[in-house]
C-alpha cells in the first residue's frame, strides 16, 4: 500500500494521472483554500516527470514517475477524494479501446470514498480534422458517459469544454482549435451504495 501521511484520515487526497509538466496540479495545489489535501501525481514519462517536479515544490504534493494502472492499485478501498484525468491517451478513453480501459476505472471506482469523483476532460477530433458536426460530437458524448454509467458512476456534470479555471499544456494546445478538437469534461461520482435501496419506493 502506498505510505501516506500519519494524518491520511483526516486528508482530502486528489489523484491526478497522467499529470504530464504538472501545471495544473501546480495550480490546483496553490489554490487549494479549504480542507487540508495532499495531492498525488502520476506520470510514466521521466522527462515530464522530471519537469513537474521542477516546477512543484509543495509540502501538499507528491509526484509519482511511474504508471498510473500500477500505482492505483496500491489505494485502499474508498481513500480518495478525487480523481482528474486531463486529455487521457487514446488507449484510457477511446471507443476502439474500451475493453482495455474498462479495468482501470473500475479500481479508480473502487478506490474512491462514497461521493468521490472522477473527472475526465477528453476531447474528440475527426479524423481528417475537418470541423466535428455537433451530431458527431453528441453521439460520442453519450456513449461515453453511458460506458462510465453502466459501470456504476452517477453524473455531477457534464460540460462541453473544459473547466475555465483548469491550465495544462495540451489543454492550452487543443483550446486554440475548437472546431477540429472538441472538448468534454464528465464529472462522475460514486453513489452511495445506500440510496438504491433506501430511496423512497415511487408509487
Ligand atoms: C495527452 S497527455 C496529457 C498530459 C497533461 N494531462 C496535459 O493535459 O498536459 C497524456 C499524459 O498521460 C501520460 N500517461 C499515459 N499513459 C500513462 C500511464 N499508464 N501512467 C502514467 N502516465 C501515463 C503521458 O505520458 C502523458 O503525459
Amino acid at each position: 500500500m502506498l505510505s501516506l501521511p500519519t494524518t491520511s484520515n483526516t486528508l482530502k487526497l486528489v489523484l491526478e494521472l497522467g499529470m504530464g509538466d504538472g501545471r495544473l496540479l501546480f495550480k490546483l495545489s496553490n489554490d487549494e483554500q479549504s480542507a487540508p489535501t495532499l495531492f498525488i501525481g502520476i506520470e510514466n514519462n521521466g522527462a515530464l516527470y522530471s519537469e513537474a517536479t521542477g516546477r512543484i515544490n509543495a509540502d501538499n504534493v507528491v509526484l509519482i514517475n511511474d504508471s498510473f494502472e500500477n500505482r492505483i492499485r496500491d489505494f485502499e478501498n474508498e481513500t480518495i477524494d478525487n480523481v482528474i484525468m486531463i486529455l487521457p491517451d487514446p488507449e484510457y478513453v477511446d471507443r476502439n479501446y474500451h475493453d482495455d480501459w474498462i479495468s482501470l476505472y473500475e479500481n479508480i471506482f473502487l478506490k474512491l470514498k462514497k461521493l468521490g469523483t472522477l473527472e475526465i476532460v477528453t476531447e474528440i477530433i475527426d479524423d481528417l480534422l475537418q470541423p466535428v458536426s455537433n451530431a458527431a460530437y453528441y453521439t460520442w458524448a453519450k456513449w461515453l458517459l453511458e460506458a462510465f454509467v453502466k459501470m456504476g458512476f452517477g453524473v455531477k456534470e457534464i460540460l462541453t469544454e473544459a473547466p475555465d479555471n483548469y491550465t495544462s499544456t495540451c489543454l492550452d494546445r487543443f483550446r486554440q482549435d475548437p472546431k477540429r478538437i472538441r472538448l468534454l469534461t464528465l464529472r462522475l461520482f460514486k453513489p452511495l451504495a445506500e440510496l438504491e435501496s433506501k430511496s423512497p419506493k415511487r408509487t
